[in-house]
């Protein structure tokens, strides 16, 4: 009962094809499963909101500087904004005991002095969470941490022999997740894998004799030289021993700076994954790190977000003598739904920085419930226009000037997927000040400055969104890359670890060239088929599999092919699109030039739709496809 319907092979409902079981998934990752598989576990429905004392005191924190933040953020009302996590980061522990167990640094946190030696963090948890807040620490997936191995001058560091100072989780992880959830109740866990990288035999860290070597799996600098299955397993044991120890809210937090290909996979395991090295108060350094999340906007969900690092807002150049930057790099991190973590010290924080962290309009937008995390609509390294679709359907937008220069920017109707026709009404989110315009309208927008509005129109697209406006609701479960390649569009700042202008400068480090765009292909160019251009739509490798959440929608449309961009012409990719598991339409196998396919596809009482693009001994990379206009709709 299939019929042909143009290019597609439609089957009705009736005959569709029955759900593949899941040992057919096991040997084909093209094949569909019928559910999401980026993590919801843990409490991250939006981006985590809280303080953390890394910038503002490095390892020389204690427990009254910390308490004394945490009392800020309650007097001045963050807290009722929505900053609750308070998160202790390097610097707190004193030493492993024999048995295992950790122990606090007690002459910094008297609070958690016992009688018989053995410390507890209880006390400390106690009081944030009696004052409404909630608490983290920080630990590492290795034995040894990042102060160790960075910062041997750093003070506070573990003391003791050889086994005492091993403090991170490796090999402890079921009795360290017991402590620190179960016992000592924090809520929130970030894991640095400074241990996994900075140990190996030949470094001066282990010939020394001050630490035990442990064969690196991690490389910062060479994503091939990482063991990217046994990174993960690690993780997914401590996110295990988080279910058997944590309330249900609890946040796990991947730090391992974007190594390891965790672009593809964290969002399966962790609620935050970090994209890049360690922020630092430098404007390059901010870009850096933006960069580093703002275009994998499809690897971000609501559960399990992108994290290009702690707020430096307070400090440098984002200092109150630098308010034009302070303000775009908050605007900036709330647009791409990155964690909104303050790093300053609260205690002498001047009220006009305060005020940028307490823009209820930009928390709002980060916070917003739909998790879709901005889009750039508008890209070069001296403007960008990004914008994010809020569950409204109102957009947000930012008009982001890099450059050292003032620039004026046309913002248009179809920047924000609204109709040319019809007024577009600009709230700004910095003033309140409204406007509107029909069309485009002409921004100055200053040097280093970050315009931001709240976007009313009329939707070009009447009856839906297209998938690349809600990129919350589209997961690259298989992106299709067979070989990560570092993204070389990440700004490269000068290093902030010293070493000036010697040597050959910062390389291209983060993988993810390649990965699923929305309105672009993986490779950034424009979409493409048969000489035809696509201004939406969604670019992934051939070999992939996009999980997309339906919310009711009664149908999905699309024009699908083989990119103009694809350098092999020769292989045919046949797309495929399942509802729930089950097949709902295919299409004629397709090269690079052919006459794309329309799909419509019934989509009603589908849970997860799944967008298939197979291709059979292709190279994904080879093989850029396109899903044109790609749209669910009433
Ligand atoms: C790494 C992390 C930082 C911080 C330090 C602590 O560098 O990326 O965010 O936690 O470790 O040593």
């Amino acid at each position: 009962m299939s019929r042909v319907f143009g290019n597609l092979l439609l089957l009705g409902c009736a005959t569709a094809i029955a759900a593949a079981p899941a040992r057919a998934h096991e040997k084909d990752p093209l094949a569909p499963t019928a559910r999401w598989s980026a993590n919801t576990d843990g409490g991250a429905a939006t981006p985590p909101m809280g303080w953390n004392s890394w910038n503002a005191f490095f390892t020389d924190v204690d427990e009254e500087k910390v308490l004394a933040s945490a009392k800020v953020i309650v007097d001045t009302g963050l807290a009722a904004k929505g900053y609750r996590y308070v998160n202790l980061d390097e610097g707190w522990w004193d030493h492993r005991r024999a048995d295992g167990r950790m122990l606090v640094r007690a002459d910094k946190f008297p609070s958690a002095r016992t009688a018989d030696g053995a410390t507890s963090f209880r006390p400390f948890t106690d009081r944030l969470h009696a004052m409404g807040l909630k608490a983290g620490l920080y630990s590492d997936l290795g034995r040894n941490t990042c102060a160790q191995a960075y910062g041997p001058n750093e003070v506070n560091l573990p003391r003791g022999s050889v086994a005492e100072r091993e403090v991170g989780l490796y090999g402890h992880i079921e009795q360290d997740i017991r402590l620190y959830f179960g016992e000592w109740g924090f809520d929130y866990i970030k894991i640095d894998g400074c241990g996994l990288r900075a140990y190996g035999a030949d470094s001066a860290l282990v010939t020394s004799g001050r630490y035990r070597e442990l064969p690196p799996i991690l490389n910062l600098e060479t994503v091939s030289l990482a063991d990217i299955p046994r990174v993960r397993a690690l993780f997914g044991d401590v996110k295990d021993a988080l279910k058997r120890y944590a309330t249900q809210d609890y946040l796990l937090s991947l730090c391992i700076w974007g190594s390891a290909n965790v672009r593809a996979w964290g969002k399966d395991v962790g609620n935050l994954s970090r994209t890049s090295d360690d922020i630092t108060p430098d404007w390059g350094r901010m870009l850096t790190n933006f960069d580093s999340a703002a275009r994998r906007a499809l690897y971000a969900h609501p559960g399990s977000w992108n994290d290009p690092d702690m707020l430096f807002v307070g400090k440098g150049d984002f200092d109150e003598h630098h308010l034009v930057e302070a303000r775009s790099h908050f605007a900036l991190w709330a647009m791409i739904n990155a964690p909104l973590l303050i790093g300053s010290d609260l205690r002498t924080t001047p009220p006009v920085l305060m005020d940028i962290f307490g823009n209820a309009a930009l928390i709002a937008v980060n916070q917003d419930a739909a998790g879709n995390q901005a889009v750039p609509v508008f890209d070069t390294d001296d403007l960008q226009i990004f914008v994010k679709t809020l569950s409204t359907g109102e957009k947000a937008v930012a008009l982001f000037n890099r450059s050292s220069r003032p620039i004026e920017a046309q913002l248009t109707a179809q920047h924000l997927r609204f109709r040319p026709d019809a007024v577009v009404r600009l709230t700004d989110l910095w003033d309140g000040r409204s406007s509107s315009f029909t069309g485009e309208t002409v921004l100055k927008v200053a040097p280093r400055e970050t315009l931001v509005f709240r976007a009313a129109g009329t939707r070009a697209l009447a009856d839906g969104v297209y998938l690349s406006e809600t990129p919350g609701d589209v997961n690259p479960a298989v992106d299709g890359v067979t070989a990560p390649q570092a993204d070389p569009t990440i700004h490269r700042a000068l290093s902030p670890w010293g070493g000036g202008t010697r040597g050959a400068g910062p390389r291209p480090i983060y993988a993810g060239w390649g990965g699923a765009q929305p309105d672009a292909t993986p490779y950034g160019r424009e979409l493409q088929m048969a000489g035809r251009r696509y201004p939406q739509g969604l670019g992934v490798l051939a070999g992939s599999r996009l999980e997309v959440r339906n919310h009711d929608y009664a149908r999905l449309t699309a024009t699908v092919g083989v990119d103009d961009s694809a350098a092999d012409g020769a292989t045919p990719v046949r797309f495929e699109v399942y509802g729930d598991g089950r097949l709902l339409a295919a299409t004629r196998p397709l090269r690079r030039g052919a006459t794309p396919a329309q799909l419509a596809v019934d989509t009603r009482g589908t849970r997860i739709v799944e967008l298939v693009a197979r291709a059979a001994n292709a190279v994904g990379e080879r093989l850029p496809v396109s899903w044109g206009d790609v749209a669910l709709r009433h």
